[in-house]
């Protein structure tokens, strides 16, 4: 794992500047390299930075005026674009100003000139508060990954019938993230051809945000929406931990589950993965080999502190008559098992025809399995969900 104490440690505020105003030019400049901001970028007009305000990652708006009355207008135009908190700076401003911007939602007024660590210390609080308010408000969907140490032991087939499942039969806004960079085959078994994969993603040029995220993924007849592996194997190595923190992060805002399938490695990608996964669906099977590498994925995952309460345990092929019973799964690896998936013939003949058994076949063993499974995952988002209301009540008592 990247870091153990990801959530602890303070990240810069992302900041945008619209507008124009006496002074702006050199507290912009020392805005820039100042190591508690990111200014993610400034535009002199608002209708400039409409993309770049939009998506939800900016943490504070700052505007610049040189009228000395309060530029309703301007601010209502930012406001079309963000929810983030807006600081005002004026060159010009009257006292009045400052009571007229906050009846309109304006977070602060500073006067220009400023001292820098001034101007900083505002956009803190500014943030702080924005935070607060979004952490609650804002979409913050699950992370559910599929992972097995072994090749051909059913990831896809269940990353992909999953996910259609969550988003046919249980109504979430959910993406299929296909993290097997090299030989990803997601967007095959669920018959689609994607104009865009993760690659192209990662390499456009400007900041990711929810709309451009958007303008990338592809959707399936299900409704689920699918970001595809790379076409070519040797474009794996451009999708690197940052871009894929980035990605996940951007992901979590505008979906309600995210399911990402895997290759079997604990690489870079899949290290920033799990520092995000809310639940990870760890696959078995009824052969030795298999067995053996799931403990060592066990033992791994301890090592990298990945909580225990989050792996579950799905055996697929549960019912295969092979000489290896589920019990002897259960004490070969001292843990329970959390679901167990059948082999059916229908599985590779919904592969071989890209359109996913829960759907082609929605009365098999197969199909009810995944669907229960679908629903557990969906009960937990709601208790999950539930248990951080009552931590927000807390809080705030
Ligand atoms: N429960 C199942 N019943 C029957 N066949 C299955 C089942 N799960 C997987 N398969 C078959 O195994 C093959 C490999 O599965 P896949 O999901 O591609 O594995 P992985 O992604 O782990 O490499 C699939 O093509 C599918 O036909
Ligand atoms: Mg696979």
């Amino acid at each position: 794992m990247s870091n153990g104490n990801e959530f602890a440690t303070k990240s810069p505020n992302r900041i945008y500047v619209t507008g124009d105003c006496d002074g702006l030019p050199d507290l912009r400049e020392a805005l820039a390299s100042h190591p508690e901001v990111e200014l993610v970028g400034s535009a002199n007009q608002v209708a400039e930075a409409a993309a770049t305000l939009t998506g939800g990652h900016l943490n504070v708006v700052l505007h610049a005026t040189r009228a000395a009355t309060l530029p309703v207008n301007e601010l209502a135009a930012i406001r079309e674009h963000t929810r983030a908190p807006l600081i005002l700076l004026a060159s010009n401003g009257s006292p009045a100003l400052l009571e007229e911007a906050l009846e309109h939602d304006v977070a602060d007024v500073l006067l220009l000139p400023q001292l820098t660590d001034n101007v900083v210390f505002s956009i803190r609080k500014a943030g702080h508060v924005g935070k607060r308010l979004t952490g609650d408000q804002r979409r913050h969907g699950r992370l559910v990954t599929v992972f097995s140490p072994k090749g051909g032991t059913g990831k896809t087939v269940t990353a992909t019938n999953l996910g259609t499942s969550l988003a046919k039969h249980w109504g979430k806004r959910a993406l299929l993230l296909d993290l097997d960079l090299q030989f990803g085959d997601a967007a095959i078994m669920l018959g689609i051809e994607p104009e865009k994969t993760i690659y192209d993603l990662v390499t456009a040029p400007g900041e990711l945000d929810s709309e451009k995220l958007a303008g990338y993924t592809t959707k399936h007849a299900s409704g689920l929406e699918v970001l595809p592996a790379p076409l070519r194997p040797e474009d794996a190595e451009l999708v690197t931990e940052a871009k894929l923190a980035r990605l996940l992060e951007v992901a979590r805002e505008s979906f309600d589950v995210i399911v990402v399938d895997t290759s079997p490695f604990f690489h870079g990608p899949m290290l920033a993965t799990l520092d995000r996964t809310d639940e990870l669906l760890l696959l078995c099977g009824l052969d030795v080999p298999t067995l053996k590498n799931v403990r060592l994925s066990l033992q791994t995952l301890e090592l990298l502190s990945f909580p225990p309460d989050r792996v579950k345990l799905v055996l697929n092929r549960a019912n295969s008559k092979v000489g290896m019973k589920p019990k002897e799964v259960e004490s070969a690896l001292e843990r329970g098992i959390d679901f167990e998936i059948p082999s059916d013939r229908i599985v590779p003949l919904a592969v071989n025809r890209g359109n996913p058994a829960v759907l082609a076949e929605p009365k098999a063993e197969f199909s009810k399995a995944v669907r229960a499974m679908a629903k557990e995952l969906v009960a937990a988002q709601a208790v999950a969900k539930q248990k951080k209301k009552f931590m927000a009540t807390l809080a705030r008592a």
